[in-house]
C-alpha cells in the first residue's frame, strides 16, 4: 500500500430538491502507515468519507487513489480495506470466536493458525472469556471490542475505524487506546481512526483532519492545530477546556497594537498579530485565548488584565477560574486554588503572542500572509 490519496471529493445524497451534501471538496493525502483521525461534530462527514474510502458508499465526484490506482469503481473487496464500524454488524448465529475467525476462514487460513490468532486478539481485547458466547448476550461495549476485533484479525493494506471506542467505559477506552496504539507501532499500517472525541483523536494520531459542515477545516498534527488554528472551529474544538472568545475592537494606533474588549480589558498583541490586523485593515475582530494561556503567577516578559473571580471550580488537580470584568467573562486553568473566594479581585497574566485573532465574517485567523 502506498499513499491514500483523496481529491475533491465529494458526496450528495438524494440528488435533487432535498439533496444533502454530506462531504464538499474534500482534499486529503494520507502517507503509507501514517495514524490520521478523523474528527468532527455529528453529522459532518465523516462516516460518509470512510464509506467511499472503502468502496460501500458511490462518490459523486472525486477521486480516491491508492498510490496511482484509482480506487473510485473498484468492489470493496480488491481495495483490501478493514474497518470496524460502531454498529458492531456481528453475525448473531456465530459464536464471538466464529465471528473473529471468519474473516481468516474466508481467507483460507488454516485452523490452527486461525484458532491461535483468535486467541492473541482476544486476550489484547480482553474478551477470551467470551469467546463461546453469541453477540446478542453481550453488551454494547464488549460487541464493539468484538467488531474491533474482527477488523484487526485480518492483514489488510489501511484499517478503518468509525467511533469504535463510543460504547466503552473511560478506563477501558484508555487501556483500548493504548492498545490500538501499540497495535499501530507493531503493524505500522495505514489507520484511520474516526472520532468526535478531541482527546481520543490528539492522543492517538499522527495527524488529525478536522472536519465541520461537511468540509475540512484543518490537517495537521496536534502542534499546528493547537497553536496555529486556522480559524475559530479549529481553535474552539481543539482544547480543553475551550478557548475563550471575546469581540474586540482593534487599537493600532497607539506603540502597540491594543484589541478592547468591553470597558476596561485590553490585551496586547504580538508583532505578528498588529502587522496582520494592519494589512487586514479591519477594526473588529473576535480574540481567542486558552485558558492554559492565562496565568494567575506574575509571567516573564507578560502582560496583564484585571477582574472579580466568579468561579473556582476547583477539580483536584487544577482549578479553573472563571474570571469577570465588567461582563466580560474568561477562564483560567490553574494549578489548585484552595483559598480564592468569589469577589475576589484578580490580576491575570499572558503572552502577546498567545492571543489568536480571528476575522470578524470569515471566522479565518488572522495572519501574516508569507
Ligand atoms: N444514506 C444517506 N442518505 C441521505 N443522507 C445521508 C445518508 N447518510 C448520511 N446522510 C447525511 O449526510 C450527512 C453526513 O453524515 P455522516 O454519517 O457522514 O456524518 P458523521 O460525521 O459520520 O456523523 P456522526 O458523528 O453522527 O456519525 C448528515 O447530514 C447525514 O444526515
Ligand atoms: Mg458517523
Amino acid at each position: 500500500m502506498s499513499t491514500l490519496k483523496i481529491k475533491n471529493l465529494n458526496k450528495i445524497y438524494n440528488p435533487g430538491k432535498n439533496q444533502v451534501h454530506a462531504v464538499k471538496d474534500l482534499n486529503l493525502e494520507i502517507q503509507d502507515g501514517e495514524f490520521v483521525a478523523l474528527l468532527g461534530p455529528s453529522g459532518c462527514g465523516k462516516t460518509s468519507t470512510l464509506r467511499m474510502i472503502v468502496g460501500l458508499e458511490s462518490i459523486t465526484s472525486g477521486t480516491i487513489m491508492f498510490g496511482d490506482e484509482v480506487m473510485n469503481e473498484m468492489t470493496p473487496e480488491k481495495r483490501n480495506v478493514a474497518m470496524a464500524f460502531e454498529s458492531y454488524a456481528l453475525y448473531p448465529n456465530f459464536t464471538v470466536f466464529e465471528n473473529l475467525s471468519f474473516p481468516l476462514e474466508v481467507r483460507n487460513i488454516e485452523s490452527t493458525i486461525r484458532t491461535k490468532k483468535v486467541n492473541e486478539i482476544a486476550e489484547m481485547l480482553q474478551i477470551s472469556d467470551l469467546l463461546n458466547q453469541k453477540p446478542g448476550q453481550l453488551s454494547g461495549g464488549q460487541q464493539q471490542r468484538i467488531s474491533l476485533g474482527r477488523a484487526l484479525i485480518r492483514d489488510p493494506a489501511v484499517f478503518i475505524l468509525d467511533e469504535v471506542m463510543s460504547h466503552l467505559d473511560a478506563h477501558l477506552k484508555f487501556k483500548m487506546l493504548f492498545e490500538l496504539k501499540k497495535i499501530h507501532q507493531n503493524l505500522k499500517k495505514t489507520m484511520i481512526y474516526v472520532t468526535h472525541d478531541q482527546m481520543e483523536a490528539l492522543a492517538l494520531s499522527d495527524k488529525v483532519a478536522v472536519m465541520a459542515n461537511s468540509e475540512l477545516q484543518q490537517f495537521g498534527n496536534r502542534n499546528s492545530l493547537y497553536h496555529q488554528p486556522k480559524n475559530r472551529f479549529v481553535a474552539d474544538f481543539i482544547g480543553e477546556p475551550a478557548t475563550n472568545f471575546m469581540d474586540a475592537e482593534y487599537n493600532g494606533e497607539e506603540d502597540q497594537g491594543q484589541m478592547k474588549v468591553g470597558d476596561s480589558l485590553n490585551f496586547f498583541l504580538n508583532e505578528e498579530s498588529i502587522n496582520a490586523m494592519n494589512n487586514a485593515k479591519i477594526s473588529e475582530a473576535t480574540i481567542g485565548i486558552r485558558p492554559q494561556n492565562l496565568s494567575v503567577e506574575p509571567l516573564v516578559g507578560g502582560k496583564s488584565v484585571k477582574g472579580q473571580l466568579l468561579i473556582n471550580e476547583f477539580l483536584g488537580e487544577r482549578s479553573i477560574l472563571e474570571i469577570e470584568s465588567n461582563g466580560v467573562h474568561y477562564k483560567v486553568l490553574s494549578y489548585p486554588q484552595r483559598n480564592l473566594n468569589k469577589g475576589d479581585t484578580m490580576t491575570v497574566y499572558y503572552h502577546p503572542k498567545d492571543v489568536m485573532v480571528f476575522h470578524p465574517e470569515t471566522e479565518e485567523l488572522v495572519m501574516e500572509t508569507p
